[in-house]
């Protein structure tokens, strides 16, 4: 099982070499994988900045099963992943007061247990796909949370920029990162900082590779974990790899980003006597 996991974290999916030999161990995908990179490359020479490539990714997946279109074949995987998300954040101390920003809610896998737990208003999500969002409008339907008045928005940036300071004890972004080139991730790590309330946290999945960090059709992206703590870091942002996530059956991993506290300033009489 070790030996299974350090070979997913070492594979560079982008390789001629990884291909052949996972066509070959999969023959029955490779037409779905050339249709894909077919699609994609005709999106990708429309759409040149990459969120309005994604955008038109998920409208695409969205159009086809919306469950899918956020990494999820079947309802059953669609419950089950939500609800260890939900878990999770409930065993780290989530409470109804909370104030949460989801970042990349898709149509609520996770996202409607957070509405359903939290006090009215408290939940935020935010997404950069209309199609995936008119999703999670009937997911909040289906599940009859419309007292629990949940705020959806569509976003353009990681910016926050429509958001209030200091506001939000919990951030999460599940499988966003997973599908963000850099500079996506970086604009949300110089930004969400600001966003967060004081103790408050921002975790968000990756997937990991202990090798070479590579991308696959631009829709898929591998980094190591040192490369996105490090990110944080340069924004001031504190960042460390949960390891108690490493066990969960998800094939990502899992930082956990924080406000590093200042040190007090010397004041009145103390600031006098400094030299
Ligand atoms: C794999 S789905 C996961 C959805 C949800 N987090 C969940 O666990 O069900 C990824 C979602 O992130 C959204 N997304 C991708 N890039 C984004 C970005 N830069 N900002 C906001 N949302 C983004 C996609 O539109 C999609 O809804």
């Amino acid at each position: 099982m070790a030996d299974r996991t350090t070979s997913r974290l070492l594979a560079n999916r982008a390789s001629l070499a990884h291909k052949i030999g996972y066509a070959l161990r999969h023959p029955e995908r490779i037409r779905p994988y050339v249709r894909r990179s077919a699609r994609d490359a005709w999106l990708r020479a429309r759409h040149r900045d990459h969120v309005a490539y994604y955008r038109a990714v998920m409208a695409s997946d969205t159009a086809r099963s919306p469950q899918d279109a956020v990494g999820s074949a079947t309802m059953d995987r669609w419950l089950a992943l939500g609800r260890m998300q939900f878990d999770y954040l409930v065993g780290h101390g989530l409470v109804p007061g909370d104030r949460m920003l989801e970042i990349g809610c898709g149509n609520l896998r996770a996202g409607w247990r957070f509405i359903e737990y939290l006090e009215p208003g408290h939940y935020h999500g935010i997404d950069i796909s209309p199609d995936i969002l008119v999703e999670a409008k009937g997911t909040v339907v289906r599940y009859g949370l419309q007292d629990k008045l949940p705020h959806l928005t569509l976003a353009n940036d990681l910016t926050f920029d429509f958001l209030p300071s200091g506001f939000f004890t919990v951030v999460h972004a599940h499988s966003v990162f997973s599908h963000s080139p850099l500079p996506v991730i970086d604009e949300c790590l110089a930004h969400v900082g600001r966003v967060l309330a004081p103790g408050g946290y921002f975790d968000f999945t990756f997937d990991r590779t202990l090798g070479a960090e590579h991308q696959v059709l631009r829709e898929d992206f591998y980094y190591r974990a040192e490369t996105l703590v490090a990110l944080a870091e340069r924004h001031g942002l504190a960042a460390r790899l949960m390891e108690d996530w490493e066990r969960r059956p998800h094939g990502q991993s899992k930082i956990r980003v924080t406000v590093p506290a200042r040190a007090p300033q010397p004041t009145g009489d103390a600031a006098a006597r400094e030299p």
